[in-house]
């Protein structure tokens, strides 16, 4: 059954431009993987846009879609990829860098079209990421005038590609921890701190400044502060522009939403959890630096506090010992492994320990979160959804929500939310799971 209350959607004309901050091991999988699906030769496994489903009205119905037929999400021919980086290297030599795809099977195919990702001179300063060094960076007077050049970027990347609409995905490293100050709590402070090169303003900011002003949406995919204070929030608000993060739920995180949940259902107490991850790649050489290595560890503590509720039932949680780390290693590259191990208890109190061992690949994991951020931030635009898309909360570690509300971190309850409003953007019922009309009698 439709409701009469659909939103307004407005067409998926034309191309859409994605715009990667960052051009290293995530966004050159992501951009190579959708080219390599758009020439049939791969799948592009992991993304809900291109291969889920979505139930409609009752079980009995028979009405199960794929997402990307009920909703008009751009279709993958009309992407069109640009991106900046401090490392001059184009797509494919990015590609052939981090190591991710088969450099025969999949990436010499399409090297004439990665090549011609070439990274735009990026906003950069290794105050923020101490760990790297990059030649291709722009220069400025001021923050400000650093964030009008990525305004010019963005107009200028519009008009050479023909491009209608873009939207931009934070695919870069993360930066060092910054507390929100006073810098950040209104439009005003922001943009006299962008003047005075205030130190808490971050290049991720600028980003996120510029692309709100432009009217593109933006999704940050690393756990650095960037949209989540209320000048930004504030701003996406003013300007009508759909925002939201943060850090991809890739690995590890995405585990433990699954597991803490089935803890937390059964009332089974948790007494520990030891993670530790080993990988190679840029990203985890970038983690080595405590600093950024800070903003991670916040990103991946809070999941379970939230999940468990110690404060609800502080005798099965409240004395949970939780520990996370991550150690670069180069010889694995960007196949992340990441360890768990977990202590548990039940009936009586007896104790249980369940080990995780997860072999992944990182960047493979990634780039179908970030197809499907791109595809669905353009979406919440075209559907006038301004601000915080919570609705998103499924792709981040710590989902961005209003203020005073706790995240979601349920990844069952996530993907939930995520089809609802789907359902809801396009007028059809809201599942319940209650379930009582199947035993009526009649
Ligand atoms: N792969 C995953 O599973 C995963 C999960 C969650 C979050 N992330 C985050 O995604 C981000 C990208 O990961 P990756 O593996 O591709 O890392 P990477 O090091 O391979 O790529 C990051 C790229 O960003 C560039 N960069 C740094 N500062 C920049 C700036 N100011 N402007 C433009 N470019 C800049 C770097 O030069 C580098 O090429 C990291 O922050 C990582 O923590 C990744």
């Amino acid at each position: 059954m439709t409701d009469s209350t659909a939103r307004t959607v407005a067409p998926a004309t034309g191309k859409l431009g994605v715009l990667c901050v960052g051009l290293g091991a995530v966004a050159s999988t992501f951009i190579a993987g959708v080219e390599l699906a758009r020439r049939g030769m791969a799948r592009p496994t992991g993304a809900l846009s291109q291969l889920a489903t979505i139930r409609l009205g009752k079980r009995t119905d028979g009405r199960s879609p794929l997402i990307k037929d009920f909703v008009p999400i751009t279709p993958l021919d009309d992407l069109v990829f640009g991106a900046w980086d401090p490392v001059p290297d184009d797509g494919y030599r990015s590609c052939l860098h981090c190591g991710v795809f088969d450099k025969h099977e999949h990436v010499e195919p399409i090297r004439e079209f990665l090549e011609g990702i070439t990274p735009m001179p990026a906003v950069f300063d290794q105050q923020y990421v101490k760990r790297l060094e990059g030649k291709n960076v722009k220069t400025g007077t001021s923050k400000r005038d650093l964030a009008e050049q990525l305004r010019t970027d963005i107009r200028e990347f519009k008009k050479t590609h023909g491009v209608e609409r873009c939207v931009m995905v934070w695919c870069a490293s993360t930066e060092v921890f910054i507390v929100p100050g006073p810098v950040h709590q209104s439009i005003e402070a922001f943009e006299a701190g962008m003047e005075a090169n205030d130190p808490a303003i971050a290049p991720s900011q600028l980003y996120a400044w510029a692309a709100i002003k432009e009217g593109v949406p933006f999704a940050n995919g690393a756990p650095n502060l960037t949209c989540d204070f209320p000048a930004m929030v504030d701003l996406a608000k003013r300007e009508g522009v759909a925002i939201g993060g943060k850090d991809f739920k890739t690995g590890q995180t995405m585990l433990k939403t699954v597991l803490a949940p089935m803890f937390k259902a059964r009332m089974l107490g948790v007494a520990g959890w030891y993670s530790t991850n080993i990988l190679g790649n840029r990203d985890g050489e970038v983690l080595d630096d405590p600093e950024s290595f800070k903003t991670k560890e916040e990103s991946k503590l809070g999941v379970l506090e939230h999940i468990l509720q110690p404060q609800l039932y502080p005798e099965l949680y409240g004395h949970m010992y939780h520990k996370v780390r991550i150690n670069y290693y180069p010889p694995r590259g960007d196949n992340k492994e990441g360890w768990d191990n977990i202590d548990i208890f039940g009936w009586c109190g007896y104790p249980m320990q369940i080990k995780v061992d997860f072999l992944c690949r990182d960047s493979i994991l990634a780039a179908p979160l970030v197809l499907d951020l791109a595809l669905f931030f353009d979406l919440a635009q075209r559907a006038g959804m301004s601000g915080v898309q919570e609705w998103l909360s499924f792709y981040f570690k710590s989902p961005q929500t209003a203020p005073g509300l706790y995240p979601e971190h349920d990844l069952f309850i996530q993907q939930t939310k995520l089809k609802n409003t789907l359902r809801w953007m396009m007028g059809e019922e809201m599942i319940t799971h209650l379930g009582q009309e199947y035993y009526q009698e009649s």
